[in-house]
């Protein structure tokens, strides 16, 4: 199966779940795993004036990035159609269009122009990416920043709780949802390989919130 149709699964696969009975799932995941309470972007990106979010999903990042960075644009780029509608009507309905849009596109191919953002964010995204898909996305997500712009990413760490379920036994793994088949989990010290390997000047590890035992985080800035 190439990349395409492995993409176009997994939109397919979030589009279903989102109209199911996951979707009341995500949020709360979200606010509690993914963006917790205690993430406080001001202390990593304080003067950022344009933020992308790749996998945005419904928007809870980008609103917290919002509230935290008042940057005057915020982007939030996503392969769900479904995911994308829902984060738009929570952004229309909290008046926030004005600051924060989004559009459909995939993480490795963004549709977007080159050294246009001083930060790029992604959260609960790249445990989808194998290494050379996640290299490919760190490389397009340093074309998409300004010269000493960051990259501010975490993902599942090969502790999370659904990476552990993933790695079970086939007869059982092969029955979970078709968005799992490519649940990776990384350390903070892998995801500071990639960041370099995909040309990043330098990259840390970042501790981002009480939850990150079971996520991993790197900030990387292009030189
Ligand atoms: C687990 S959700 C997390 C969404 C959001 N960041 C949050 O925490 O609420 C993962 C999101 O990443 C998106 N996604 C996965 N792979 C992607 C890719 N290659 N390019 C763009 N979006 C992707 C999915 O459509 C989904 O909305």
């Amino acid at each position: 199966m190439n990349d395409r149709t492995e993409f176009k699964e997994l939109s397919v696969a979030y589009d279903r779940a989102m109209r199911g009975p996951l979707r009341a799932v995500f949020g709360p995941v979200t606010l509690l795993g993914g963006a917790p309470s205690d993430l406080h972007l001001e202390r990593l990106l304080g003067d950022a004036r344009s933020v992308l979010e790749v996998g945005c999903g419904q928007g809870y990042l980008l609103e917290k990035a919002l509230r935290q960075l008042k940057p005057a644009r915020l982007v939030g780029v996503d392969l769900s159609e479904v995911m994308l509608a829902i984060a738009r009507r929570r952004l229309r309905r909290r008046g926030e269009t004005k600051w924060i849009s989004v559009m459909q596109g995939e993480a490795t191919s963004l549709p977007l122009r080159d050294t246009q953002f001083d930060a790029v964010l992604s959260m609960g995204m790249m445990e989808h990416l194998d290494d050379g898909l996640l290299l490919n996305f760190m490389r397009e997500a340093r074309r998409v920043l300004k010269p000493g712009g960051h990259l501010v990413a975490w993902t599942f760490s090969e502790r999370h709780p659904i990476v552990v379920v993933y790695r079970g036994p086939a007869v059982i793994t092969r029955r979970l949802p078709a968005y799992g088949r490519r649940m990776v989990g990384r350390s903070a010290d892998e995801l500071c390989r990639l960041a370099i390997e995909s040309g990043f000047r330098d990259s840390g590890k970042a501790k981002l919130g009480r939850f990150f035992p079971f996520y991993s985080a790197v900030i990387a800035t292009r030189e």
